[in-house]
């Protein structure tokens, strides 16, 4: 006979406390310093992907993280909730291991359009989801969109084509993967809250998450044209996402590297786009640019087991450069995702130069001293290689090239980059702005500038 249970002997079944569910006591356990449960987390992240949680209280939320911070743990917890908001891609049929690269943000940074080949070149796959310039910082997204019908969307059905065949595809984030991050992203841009170090880590870690990584390199910029500007800053935003990463399964190094001047010879996106064709096809190799892409590859071969010690892995990125098999994989990338097929061997047929171009006449004889890297940056936005505002266009044409290193000596007068502009009047103001942004010291005198590889951790 089966037995009707009674109300009174039915399992009691606790109501969830208040400071579980409520919006308000959540943010109040956190305004007070106060450590968050998975639980009261999951809830936030629930709040902002249903709409149940107000604008206010996303960044009362926010702000109170901003100023009271989190522990590992929270911020874990923190990752994973926006990490299971979207959708996540998995890779169970590749021979070979899921790497991929992603920095902090830079000018001049163009080791996102190098290392996803070279990496491929020996053995990786590197399915490298770029995002668009940030404030003064360069974007791989509106670098890629320089090259002709290169599709930064093509489809979740021939993103893993390309990557199966090539060994790499570099595209732009779609709306799927972790969409809380999204909203509240937008939040904290509004509220001054994005300097916040478990926020940071908890926002990049989940879209990297969410790319089914089976490791990771984080490339920290540290100096005057990155976010952190000092090194013990930097090196604890790499610690937390080395920290972080790791608590959330994904194997994960990083190494803290110098945004003290341009990285390479070029800032803007097309220059860009031909300096790492000159780079890959051994026409032109900046030797601090290839000093940094060489170190974060082979953190990416250590990581898929692609290689035994840092010297070999050195050897074989190397290998994959001189060979050409890293540049093949980049022109096979391009060429599958809608670009020109001879970008390679004729990147003028392909991409657009700027009308005006002059060069920027060095103000005095000597060495440069000193760059300030976020003014160049934003000289290069203002010409209209960058946004001002979200949405709006960008001109793939302007920018700098041949800008010289820390250390370089010129006569007065000489150039100590070109200028490339959509007309005369902005290429005169960026000449100036330049010329304000660098610093001199008598030829005989030493300018050291710091090495590009500041630290390693994890
Ligand atoms: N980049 C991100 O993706 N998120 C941040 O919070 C900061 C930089």
């Amino acid at each position: 006979m089966t037995s009707r249970r009674s109300w009174q002997d039915r399992p009691h079944r606790a109501r969830p406390a208040a400071t579980d569910v409520l919006a308000q006591e959540i943010i109040r356990l956190k305004r007070d310093g106060r450590t968050l449960s998975a639980a009261q987390i999951e809830r936030f992240v629930q709040g902002l992907g249903d709409g149940s949680w107000s604008e206010a209280q996303i960044a009362a939320l926010a702000m109170a993280v901003c100023l009271r911070g989190m522990q590992r743990d929270e911020c874990v917890a923190l990752t994973m909730a926006m990490l299971r908001s979207g959708r996540m891609l998995a890779w169970p049929e590749l021979p070979g291991p899921v790497l991929d690269k992603h920095s902090t943000g830079g000018v001049g940074d163009k080791v996102s359009l190098l290392l996803p080949a070279m990496v491929a070149a020996c053995g990786g796959f590197v399915p490298m989801i770029s995002g668009p310039g940030l404030g003064h910082t360069g974007g791989t997204c509106d670098k890629l969109s320089a090259i002709p019908g290169y599709e930064l969307r093509p489809g979740a059905e021939r993103f893993t084509q390309v990557l199966r065949q090539v060994g790499c595809a570099v595209t732009a984030a779609g709306a799927d993967l972790a969409p809380a991050d999204a909203r509240l992203y937008a939040i904290r841009d509004q509220t001054a809250t994005v300097e916040s170090l478990p926020l940071i880590t908890a926002s990049i870690l989940a879209k990297k998450l969410a790319a089914g990584l089976q490791g990771l390199v984080m490339d920290v910029k540290c100096g005057n044209g990155a976010f952190f500007d000092n090194p013990p800053a930097a090196r604890e935003l790499a610690q937390s996402l080395v920290e972080v990463a790791g608590g959330a399964g994904l194997p994960t190094r990083a190494l803290v590297s110098d945004m003290n001047q341009v990285l390479g010879r070029t800032v803007g996106n097309g220059l860009e786009v031909i300096e790492a064709l000159d780079y890959l096809t051994g026409r032109a190799r900046e030797p601090r640019l290839h000093e940094l892409n060489l170190a974060l590859g082979a953190e990416m071969l250590l990581l898929g087991g692609l290689a035994f010690d840092r010297e070999a892995a050195r050897l074989k990125l190397q290998a994959a450069l001189d060979s050409g098999a890293a540049a093949e994989r980049f022109a096979r990338m391009v060429a599958a995702l809608g670009g020109p097929a001879d970008l390679l061997e004729r990147p003028q047929a392909s991409l657009a130069v700027a009308p005006v171009s002059v060069a920027v006449p060095a103000p005095r004889s000597g060495r440069l001293a000193a760059m300030n890297t976020r003014e160049v940056g934003l000289l290069v936005l203002e010409l209209g290689g960058g946004r001002s505002r979200a949405g709006s266009a960008i001109d793939p044409r302007v920018g700098l090239s041949q800008v010289l290193s820390l250390g370089a000596s010129v006569a007065h007068g000489e150039a100590l980059a070109w200028v490339h502009a959509a007309d005369r009047a902005s290429a005169d103001r960026a000449v100036a702005r330049l010329q304000a942004a660098c610093s001199w010291v008598d030829a005989d005198k030493l300018a050291p500038a710091d090495p590009v590889v500041i630290e390693r951790i994890g």
